[in-house]
């Protein structure tokens, strides 16, 4: 014969209010209102009422039923708030103990380097734009007018991904930035059109299968693109922007560099830029003696890569220039081996802990 006698409402209460944490209650909670408790109990065998007391019988049962579950949904909301202020004065923070030192880290060398070029080149309107480092073989080659069986292809030692893209070429790792040239007259056209010109600077990752002291497979470019209308690009504004460069990255006076001519598929003119330095007493200086180093390539963008971005070569033409951010960073700090750079030594890191560019802020202004 099934129970039909209820429970006493008060001393539940009590109950339910004397648990000391929330895994008690939810001992009750089972004893209770689980699949095989109290109150399912309770009303399983309802049919073995007389019909004129099921109704009465069901109306207190789930009366009950509310009641408790009321006073348990409070004493529930009351001990989460205990535990949680239990856990607070435990975890009390002393705020008057010394702190102990954190050894501050250092930005990576490089991260300063590019932080220094994008804030050299932004001073005179450069803006940064990015590319994914796993490009198809069009925006690295093709579009910048290296052709199929182009040597150029070899000379690259390039890193392909099994996956073909839909002109069934194979993904690759970019092997400069030049690939950004490319992405970004595509995507800013809009801004080229209303504002006559286009300024982009995009440092990042590249790849090519070569290493040794002065080689990682891994390594980092800057592309510069200037694009604007045919009659304002020149020779002379290349030059003077890259003697800018060099006045506020190596602090070296002007004409200390050198074009010489050379070969890009993508730039016609292409040329070599060389800086002046001196090798004498086993030490580098730049901006002075009768030696010529080389620090990047450049030149006036080719018509066929315009053409390739869909821009009118009659009426627009670009200056572009790529230098190695590695080379750039051994040049101007005298590191000896690259491989360096990739070994995540803290101590390394430290010992070259190289001070920031300022960078444009609302406090400390533009300089
Ligand atoms: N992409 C060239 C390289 O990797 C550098 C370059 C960039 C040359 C832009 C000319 C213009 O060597």
């Amino acid at each position: 014969m099934a129970t039909r006698q209820l429970i006493d409402a008060d001393e539940y209460i009590a109950k339910i209010n004397a648990t000391e944490n929330l895994e008690h209650l939810a001992h009750l909670h089972v004893e209770l209102f689980s699949k095989s408790g109290y109150f399912k109990r309770l009303l399983a065998n309802i049919a073995d009422l007389p019909i004129d007391e099921r109704k009465q019988f069901a109306k207190s049962v789930n009366e009950l039923k509310s009641l408790l579950l009321n006073v348990f949904e409070v004493r529930q909301e009351n001990l989460k708030n205990l535990e949680i202020e239990y856990k607070m004065q435990q975890d009390r923070l002393d705020l008057s103990l010394p702190v102990e030192s954190s050894g501050l880290g250092a930005l990576h060398p490089l991260t300063v380097v590019i932080e220094q070029l994008v804030a050299i080149f932004g001073h005179i309107g450069f803006q940064v734009a990015t590319s994914n480092d796993i490009e198809t073989d069009w925006f690295n080659f093709t579009a910048l007018n290296v052709h199929e069986n182009h040597p150029a292809r070899q000379d690259h030692d390039t890193f392909y991904l099994n996956k073909v893209d839909e002109h069934g070429k194979r993904y690759l790792l970019r092997t400069h930035t030049s690939n950004t040239q490319i992405h970004a007259i595509k995507q800013h056209k809009q801004e080229l059109y209303e504002k006559g010109y286009l300024k982009i600077i995009a440092p990042g990752r590249t790849y090519r299968n070569d290493s040794d002291a002065t080689h990682s497979p891994m390594f980092h470019q800057l592309e510069g693109l200037y694009v604007a209308k045919k009659s304002q690009i020149n020779i002379p504004l290349l030059n003077s922007i890259l003697n800018y460069f060099c006045r506020e990255f190596f602090h070296i006076a002007d004409n200390n560099l050198r074009l010489r001519s050379s070969y890009f598929p993508f730039t016609a003119p292409s040329y070599e830029v060389d800086i002046r330095c001196d090798k004498r007493n086993n030490q580098l200086i730049l901006g002075s003696g009768d030696q010529w180093l080389e620090i990047l390539g450049a030149g006036v963008v080719h018509p066929n890569v315009l053409i390739n971005c869909e821009l009118d070569p009659d009426k627009y033409a670009a200056l572009a220039f790529g230098m190695g951010v590695e080379r750039l960073l051994m040049l101007k700090y005298g590191f000896a081996d690259l491989r360096a750079f990739f070994k995540a030594d803290l101590r390394w890191l430290k010992a070259y802990n190289l001070p920031t560019h300022r960078l444009p802020s609302i406090g400390a202004g533009v300089d």
